[in-house]
């Protein structure tokens, strides 16, 4: 496990103890530690089946470890589903491209947010009032924040499944920061770009850890 680090002795955002998790007679996860402070980068690295998507998996919620503790800012949050985790600040992406394939880059983006925080696109539609209206234009400035910080403005009315594949990773990135999460955990991020791509990749996640 590598780690590079640019936080300094920030608050301590995540922390695993003992994790453990079987499939049965695999053990996918042995005794997993980590500790992840504000404003920390790190990198997962190992071999394909070593574990990685597993571990982000138990972090986010998909996946519950037979054994050990997953704490969120000192909080054991083992027993909570991906929904409510994603509403305390942890945002993810996968390794394969969950995207809606169908809808624009801006669609997807508010689109993200909206599944993860709200019940339903119904709350949304009937949320009325003052407060009801700064919050969009607050979620509206966030998603043009974003869309600058990624560099996708010019994508931004396409649909999503007519893009190269480099731009998809980008739009997904962009989708797991709508949440405005505190912790984003990315699943081989880098994986099928070019050169280029990894380069504005790698640029991206500086800025976003840069930005808060
Ligand atoms: N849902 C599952 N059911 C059974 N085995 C699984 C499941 N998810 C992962 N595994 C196993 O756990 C191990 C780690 O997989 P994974 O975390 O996907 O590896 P990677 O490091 O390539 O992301 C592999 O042996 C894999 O087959
Ligand atoms: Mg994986």
């Amino acid at each position: 496990m590598a780690q590079t680090q640019t936080g300094e002795n920030g608050e301590v955002l995540l922390r695993l103890h003992n994790v453990c998790m079987d499939f049965g007679r695999v053990r996918a996860l042995a005794n997993v530690a980590l500790e992840i402070r504000r404003g920390e980068i790190h990198s997962i690295i190992g071999p394909n089946g070593a574990g990685k998507t597993v571990l982000l998996n138990c972090i986010s919620g998909l996946y519950h470890p037979q054994e050990g503790d997953v704490l969120l800012k000192g909080t054991r949050i083992n027993h909570l589903n991906p929904h409510r985790r994603a509403q305390l600040g942890i945002a993810r992406t996968f390794q394969k491209i969950e995207l809606f394939k169908g809808m624009t880059v801006l669609d997807n983006i508010r689109l993200g947010r909206h599944l993860h925080l709200k019940s339903g696109i119904m709350s949304g539609a009937l949320y009325v009032g003052k407060t009801a209206r700064e919050e969009i234009q607050q979620r509206a400035f966030i998603e043009e924040q974003i869309i600058e910080l990624l560099e996708i403005a010019h994508i931004r009315n396409r649909v999503v499944g007519m893009l190269p594949y480099g731009l998809q990773k980008r739009v997904e990135l962009g989708r797991a920061l709508a949440l405005q999460p505190e912790l984003i955990l990315l699943d081989e991020p880098l994986a099928g770009l070019n050169l280029e791509e990894v380069e504005d990749m790698a640029r991206f996640i500086l800025d976003i850890n840069e930005e808060e």
